[in-house]
Formats: C-alpha cells, sequence, structure tokens
C-alpha cells in the first residue's frame, strides 16, 4: 500500500471514451468480489457482457464518477443512475432470464428495487451502484469522498433522494455513517446456489436498500 492522500487522485466524470477501462475495473473490482455477482463467473464472456450492458446503460446518464491515479491508471468507481418513473436504471433483466443465478438476482433487485419511486414518494431519484475501489488503495475514504461527489451531482441534477445498494457491510457501515437511513433488506446469509455451490461469504451477508434526502 502506498501512502498517497485522496487529494492527489482525479475524481471525474466517466464517458463513453472510459468505456472499455470502466468495464475491465468494474469487472476485476466489483463483479469478482461481490458474491451474487461472482456467480457469473463461471461464464466469463457472459459475465464481461453483463457488466459491460450495466455500465453502458449507468455512462448513459453522465452521472458516474472514475478515479484515476497519478499514471492515470483507474483506481475506483462509483456508477450513477437516474431513476424516473419513465426510466427506471435498474438491473438489466430480461435476456439471461434462462439462467438460474441471473433469475435470483434479478428476483433480488426487484424486490429491493422494484417500488422505490412509491415508498419514497418521489419522482426522481439517483442509484449509486458499483462502488469500488482497487485493493491498493482501500482505506483512505475514497469510496466516502466518491459517494459525497455522487451525492453532489444528485444535488445538481436535482434529485431529491440519493438511493443505495450495499451489499457489503462495510458499504453499509460507510452509509450509515453518512447520516443514509436503511428502508429495506434482504438477507442472503445461508443462501446457496445449487447450479454453481456458490455461498455468500462476510463482508457480503445482505443487501441493503438505503436512502438519503438531499
Ligand atoms: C467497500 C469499498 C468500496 C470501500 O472502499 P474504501 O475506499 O476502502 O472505503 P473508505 O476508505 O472510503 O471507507 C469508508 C467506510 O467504509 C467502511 N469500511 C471500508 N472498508 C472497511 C473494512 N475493510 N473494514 C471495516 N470497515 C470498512 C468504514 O466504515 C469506512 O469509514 P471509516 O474509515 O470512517 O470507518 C471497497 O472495500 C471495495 O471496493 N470492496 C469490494 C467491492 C465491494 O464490495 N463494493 C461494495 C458493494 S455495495
Amino acid at each position: 500500500m502506498s501512502n498517497h492522500s485522496q487529494n492527489e487522485f482525479e475524481f471525474r466524470l466517466l464517458t463513453e471514451d472510459d468505456l472499455e477501462v470502466a468495464v475491465a475495473f468494474v469487472h476485476k473490482n466489483y463483479t469478482l468480489k461481490e458474491p451474487l455477482r461472482q456467480m457469473i463467473t463461471k461464464d466469463v464472456e457472459q459475465c464481461i457482457g453483463i457488466d459491460k450492458k450495466r455500465v453502458v446503460e449507468k455512462l448513459r446518464d453522465n452521472a458516474s464518477i472514475g478515479v484515476f491515479n497519478e499514471s492515470g491508471k483507474m483506481i475506483a468507481s462509483g456508477f450513477c443512475g437516474l431513476n424516473t418513473r419513465a426510466q427506471k436504471s435498474l438491473c438489466c433483466h430480461g435476456d439471461h432470464s434462462s439462467v438460474q443465478w441471473f433469475r435470483y438476482i434479478s428476483t433480488l433487485v426487484e424486490t429491493l428495487e422494484g417500488s422505490l419511486m412509491d415508498e419514497l414518494n418521489t419522482d426522481k431519484f439517483l442509484m449509486l451502484s458499483m462502488l469500488a475501489v482497487d485493493p491498493d488503495y482501500q482505506r483512505r475514504g475514497i469510496a466516502k469522498e466518491l459517494v459525497k461527489r455522487s451525492e453532489d451531482i444528485a444535488r445538481k441534477l436535482p434529485c431529491e433522494y440519493m438511493v443505495v445498494n450495499a451489499s457489503s457491510f462495510y458499504t453499509q457501515k460507510c452509509f450509515e455513517n453518512m447520516g443514509y437511513v436503511k428502508l429495506k433488506s434482504v438477507d442472503y446469509e445461508g443462501y446457496f446456489d445449487p447450479a454453481l455451490n456458490v455461498v455468500p461469504k462476510p463482508p457480503h451477508l445482505s443487501c441493503v436498500v438505503y436512502y438519503k434526502k438531499l
């Protein structure tokens, strides 16, 4: 681990030009770390295809942040999608519905995120997802700074609420410390995927949806 402070890094909006780098970053530092998504890794090409679809979808809203080190290497990400009545920036459903793990994830995401607009009684909110920091740069406040900057973007849009779905108890603790309120959760401790023999492990034992009024 180096001794950089987060001020030395460049935080900037991601554009379509960052697509390939962002997909590779998400795949390595988020998808392979998050247990429900680890199930996808059985078929690497399909997994990267899904990562790419999610990243492309988020980049369209021009609200996702990448963090780069002094050599220009991407070291962190926070992808934000705008959710309105007309456009829901949720998990990409549909084309993989025959795959068992994907059905499970889709059901889980739908349970957690399907009716947020009504539950928050709003027409628009910004949802932060795929928050990840390269292991060499963790524990120095980069995730927290990404969350703060995402909130600034949400305020400017303007959105009344920031919403996050935290699947690690590190991020759950982080969001609670930053004033986020728990809305609902799904506990997947003990969930066993019969197709791939995968069991979620700490720190990923539940998904919690939090919101913050901005
Ligand atoms: C979770 C993750 C994004 C945190 O990034 P980070 O830059 O290291 O986080 P920060 O330094 O900004 O810390 C933010 C808060 O998270 C919590 N936290 C982060 N890492 C932690 C750890 N290893 N143990 C305990 N708490 C931790 C702390 O509450 C911390 O605040 P504090 O330092 O004031 O106590 C990073 O560990 C990661 O990329 N993990 C793999 C992908 C992932 O799980 N993403 C989240 C899915 S929702």
